[in-house]
């Protein structure tokens, strides 16, 4: 396995620029997840770590090796797609053996490849079976399967559950973190799930409009955003902004509902304030302040409360089973020391 380093590269086409300055390092058996918006150039990035789209500007090595203009084939990349397209007419075992036929390699090493491909995958007893015989979740395993028996340097992976229902989505996860942990396989995932990004990722890079926001462990980046976007976007539900004003003695208020006790932050200025706080940051207390309370989600574990707070829209996850109904008033505490704040205009974390 190999590390991926991705200093900063640009991606254009023709006029329209993609990719601006991205920077990431990968090391040796790094989980290296990628998330972000639609459109934000996940596959693009991924497709030029491939070789199937060209570097406009920076460096991509693998290893130590610049592969800016080596070929695909030549980069010794597995790369598993959303649509995963197996070959109809040939079995599983079959599917498996293809690129090692390509690349003749001898007869009795495609064999073992593809038995011990199939033994990780559990896929020992569907190897003579034809891809329209088999599961979804089978078939997914077939294509990590194809990409497993070229023992490739990296292994990139393009939002490859979202085919998938939820359960089989729950068990692939595991599967394919209890697989990377067996190869100490170097692999870089797209994904738009939450859960999967939180779950499998050693690191999680966060992209918007073609541009790296930040870069960490998942629960680093959970507790620690360095901007709006990033707080916003990991976890969910998601964290709620409420524009709050902040007095000349340092008391935060919404509308003007007094929110919690004078804070002494230097870097906060009475306007342009966004006070963040995670729904599940947030407890019932009699001696809170009032939500107007709008939705009642009971999930049977917690209880979702989506409300107004001071006119502004703010949702809670309460551990408890919560009477109210719409229309209601329940009295709600943010835990003051889990709050955050940003600059309205730049999104900036204030620290
Ligand atoms: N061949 C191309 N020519 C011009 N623009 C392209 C081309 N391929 C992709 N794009 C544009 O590049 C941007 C990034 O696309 P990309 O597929 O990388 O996004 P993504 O983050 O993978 O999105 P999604 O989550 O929807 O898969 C998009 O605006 C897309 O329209
Ligand atoms: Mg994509």
């Amino acid at each position: 396995m190999a590390s991926v380093h991705i200093n900063n590269i640009a991606k254009a086409y023709g006029a329209a620029k993609i990719l601006h300055d991205v920077a990431v390092e990968i090391e040796n058996g790094e989980f290296v997840v990628l998330v972000g918006p639609s459109g934000c150039g996940k596959s693009t990035l991924l497709r030029m770590i491939a070789g199937l789209e060209s570097v406009t500007a920076g460096e991509i090595r693998i290893g130590e090796k610049v592969v800016n203009d080596v070929l695909p084939k030549d980069r010794d990349i597995a790369m598993v797609f959303q649509s995963y397209a197996l070959y109809p007419h040939m079995t599983v075992a079959e599917n498996m053996a293809f690129s090692l036929i390509l690349k003749k390699t001898e007869k009795r090493e495609i064999a073992d490849k593809v038995e011990r491909a199939a033994e990780i995958l559990s896929l020992k007893p569907l190897l003579e079976r034809f891809p329209r015989q088999l599961s979804g979740g089978q078939r997914q395993r077939v294509a990590m399967g194809r990409a497993i028996v070229r023992d490739p340097q990296v292994f990139l992976f393009d939002e490859p559950l979202s085919n998938l229902d939820a359960k089989l989505r729950v068990t692939m996860r595991a599967e394919i973190r209890t697989l990377q942990q067996r190869l100490r396989a170097t692999i870089v995932y797209v994904t738009h799930d939450q859960v999967e990004a939180m779950t499998m990722a050693d690191k999680i890079v966060v992209m918007k409009d073609g541009r790296v926001e930040q870069i960490g462990a998942p629960l680093d980046l959970y507790d620690d955003p360095d901007n709006v976007f990033v707080a916003g976007f990991i976890g969910s539900p998601s964290m709620n902004f409420l524009n709050v004003t902040v007095g000349s003695d340092g008391t935060l208020s919404v509308g003007n509902i007094p929110l919690q006790k004078p804070i002494t932050m230097p870097s906060l200025r009475s306007s342009n304030v966004q006070y963040g706080i995670r729904p599940e940051h947030i407890d019932i207390d009699e001696g809170g302040v009032p939500l107007d309370v709008v939705v009642v989600e009971p999930m049977g574990s917690e209880t979702q409360v989506a409300g107004k707070l001071g006119g502004q829209d703010i949702v809670c996850v309460l551990k408890d089973r919560i009477k109210a109904r719409p229309g209601d008033i329940l009295k709600i505490r943010p835990q003051a020391d889990k709050a955050l704040f940003f600059d309205s205009e730049s999104g900036k974390r204030l620290r």
